[in-house]
């Protein structure tokens, strides 16, 4: 029978339904690929955990041996390790020396390149964060971003904060008309929904006459930010436990910041609503979110799409879902024109979207009264 699409895109060519001897042992592979990546997964999280990535991108081509002499570890587990990440051509091997590719040693071993990424290899989910998810599909209700714990924290700020620390100023509030002027002569820069804290941080550094707040409802996200705000030595810079109804006792922003958060909200609409009471007659509201295209097949263009459906589940879909009555969007859910409908609603008056080479992931929205 020919099966409908679920977001209005048309019929669906007929479906199989008897199997395809010629396509079974490419379906097996298939699967265990998937099952390859949580494993790889896995170990390069306790590589990032023991230190490895550093002692490897820091040394010659070495041996197992001499990786564990180096790293104080034991070699037979070391050696396991290696032959896994070689198998998964992130190490290269030639005549039992082993060494990082030049592209693995940037991406996980160099803090300071603009993709630097071993945050996304953050803690596994743990037992809990199924069975509390896996009661969700019975209950309806999901997990806040503070439910899921310290792993999801840290894996969430590791993600985006390379990205932040290379493009927020110069591509993104340089794109911005007139923001960067304005800012550089002081103002007020609200990043709600900080997690972490990294791009708040950013905005502080780059902006030295401009007060800057970070709020997010997590506590454990604040203390983080918190804890990195005063390592930085920063005085333009404060956080709050909060979220989008606590804009209404905070000054008016110049630069309201919303990044990568929309989709995650159970109430979209009311933050919205709040972002426009609260920002400034000539403010700028930022807002970062997923290049949605507004249904599964229009979405099939999106790079690893199947890895963005099982995150949102579990985290995104998740937090939207996390009161009753939640809007439940996810992370595919907040495709631009939904966005500018529900902008202009609440009174905002000028729209524009941003595309930038160095994120294939979001579009960047200037949203204006
Ligand atoms: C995906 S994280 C993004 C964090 C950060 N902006 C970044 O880009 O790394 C979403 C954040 O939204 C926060 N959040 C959830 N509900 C919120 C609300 N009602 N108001 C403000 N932030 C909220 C979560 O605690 C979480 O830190």
């Amino acid at each position: 029978m020919p099966a409908q699409a679920d977001d209005g895109a048309g019929v669906t060519p007929a479906m199989r339904t008897e199997i395809d001897p010629d396509r079974l042992p490419q379906a097996i592979a298939d699967l265990y690929r998937i099952k390859e990546g949580e494993s790889l997964a896995v170990l390069m999280h306790m590589g990032g955990q023991l230190g490895l990535w550093t002692a490897l991108a820091g040394a010659a081509p070495c041996t197992s041996g001499e990786l564990a002499d180096a790293a104080g570890l034991q070699e037979r587990w070391l050696r396991e390790w290696l032959h896994a990440l070689a198998a998964a051509e992130l190490v290269q091997h030639d005549r039992g020396r082993f060494a990082l590719t030049p592209e693995a040693e940037a991406l996980l071993a160099d803090p300071d390149h603009p993709s630097y990424m071993p945050g996304v290899f953050g803690p596994p989910v743990s037992v809990d964060e199924i069975e509390q998810t896996v009661a969700g599909f019975r209950t309806g209700l999901g997990m806040t971003w503070e439910e899921h714990g310290e792993g999801a924290c840290h894996m969430q700020t590791a993600m985006n904060a390379a990205k932040y620390r290379a493009y927020l100023i110069p591509e993104v509030v340089a794109a911005l008309d007139g923001a960067a002027e304005r800012l550089s002569r002081g103002g007020t820069i609200i990043d709600v929904g900080c997690g972490g804290g990294v791009a708040a941080g950013v905005l502080a550094a780059g902006f030295p006459e401009a007060a800057v707040i970070g709020i997010d409802p997590s506590a454990r996200a604040i203390d983080r930010a918190r804890a990195d705000a005063d390592h930085s030595g920063l005085h333009n810079l404060a956080y709050e436990q909060g979220t989008f109804d606590d804009l209404d006792r905070l000054p008016d922003a110049d630069l309201l910041v919303t990044l990568d958060v929309l989709h995650d909200l159970p109430r979209p609409d009311r933050a919205v609503a709040a972002a426009r009471r609260n920002l400034s007659a000539e403010g700028w509201w930022l807002v970062a979110d997923i290049k949605s295209r507004g249904g599964l097949e229009a979405n099939r263009k999106i790079p690893l799409l199947a890895y963005m459906y099982s995150t949102s589940l579990l985290y995104c879909l998740s937090s939207s879902l996390s009161e009753p009555g939640g809007a439940g969007l996810g992370a595919l859910g907040l495709d631009p024109d939904r966005l500018e409908e529900m902008t202009a609603k609440a009174g905002f008056g000028r729209f524009t979207r941003h595309d930038f080479d160095f994120d294939p992931v979001n579009w960047y929205y200037e949203i204006r009264r």
